[in-house]
């Protein structure tokens, strides 16, 4: 892993992903690509930039063959929300998008290919306590599909050719620096926000919607960890449970309340409800601790403190 490209590099992961990975391996070896969105100042200046779509096989290639890339970090994809709004559009970047990285490792004999998955490959037939690592794949939503089809995808390619795909199902990101776009666990950072600006949030999920979330320190150690992991290890590739911590929209109000009392929070579920029920309310993250030792560090009470003391920084710098 000396040559890393990250797609997706603008977005909520992908941004904070792009600073851990430029420190660890140096700035020059990582580029971020993005698609529309223009990249922060602070991204554009610490390393290579480019633009790129990842449903044109020639766009990712160019920047490969460019910089001589042998890991991509594939985050580029769009969020279950927006997925059922856009679900063609979903279908294209999401596995039109994988199918051509997976090509293009063939193709220039990468090292590793990272992709995140999500909890959203699970469905409303799947045990929703504790939902095992191995269980029943029957999502409804076209994010939760191209989820699922990611995971077989890569663990076909690993098996018949050989490349080293690994992947992390994650849960709802909570995260201080980018705002996550189009997600169904998007209020979780968005209360924050709201709660220190307003004091006051309207949720669009039921008050009792409990649903597995992780802070994006964790997440994003969690995921160098794997790329990182001995193969020898690894009896699973693209599809690792990963767990911190589980909580509903009135448990997550009441911790911020602890700091912030005076915030308050209303209940007006919207049609992302019904993804939200057809997800686990806690996952089973056994494999991924026993076969490359994943631990996250974060509960909801430090993250909730930890959130709120860099959102005010940032909210009321230059103020
Ligand atoms: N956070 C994602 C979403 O809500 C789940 O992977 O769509």
């Amino acid at each position: 892993m000396e040559r890393i490209l990250v797609t997706g590099a603008v977005g909520q992961i992908g941004s904070e992903l792009v600073e851990a990975l430029r420190k660890k391996y140096g700035n020059e070896n990582v580029v971020a690509a993005g698609h529309k969105t223009k990249p922060t100042e602070e991204m554009r200046t610490s390393g290579p930039f480019e633009f790129i779509d990842v449903t044109s096989r020639e766009s990712i290639e160019r920047v490969v063959k460019k910089y001589n890339i042998d890991t991509i970090y594939h985050l580029a994809a769009i969020l279950s929300a927006i997925g059922e709004e856009k679900p063609q559009l979903t279908f294209r970047v999401n596995i039109i998008g994988l199918y051509n990285i997976l090509e293009i490792g063939l193709k220039y004999k990468l090292e590793r290919i990272m992709v995140p998955s999500s909890i959203a490959v699970f469905g409303p037939q799947t045990p929703k306590e504790n939902t095992p690592n191995e269980t029943i794949l029957r999502p409804t939503t076209m994010y939760g599909v191209s989820k699922v089809a990611g995971e077989l995808l890569g663990d076909y390619y690993y098996r018949r050719f050989g490349l080293d795909f690994r992947g992390v199902r994650y849960p709802g990101i909570i995260s201080s620096k980018t705002l996550p776009g189009g997600g169904t666990t998007d209020y979780a950072v968005e209360i924050f926000y709201e709660a220190i600006k307003k004091k006051k949030y309207k949720c669009y999920l039921r008050k009792d919607s409990t649903l597995p979330m992780m802070y994006m320190p964790d997440a994003i150690r969690g995921i160098i960890e794997l790329a990182e992991a001995d193969i020898k290890n690894l009896k699973h590739h693209s599809d690792y449970n990963l767990a911190a911590m589980s909580f509903s929209p009135e448990e997550l109000t009441k911790e911020i309340q602890r700091i912030i009392p005076e915030f308050k929070c209303e209940y007006k579920p919207d049609s992302r409800q019904e993804i939200a029920d057809s997800w686990p309310k806690s996952i089973d993250d056994s494999a991924a601790r026993e076969e490359w030792g994943w631990k996250p560090e974060y509960n909801l009470q430090s993250m909730t403190k930890d959130m709120i003391q860099k959102l005010r920084e940032k909210i009321f710098k230059g103020f």
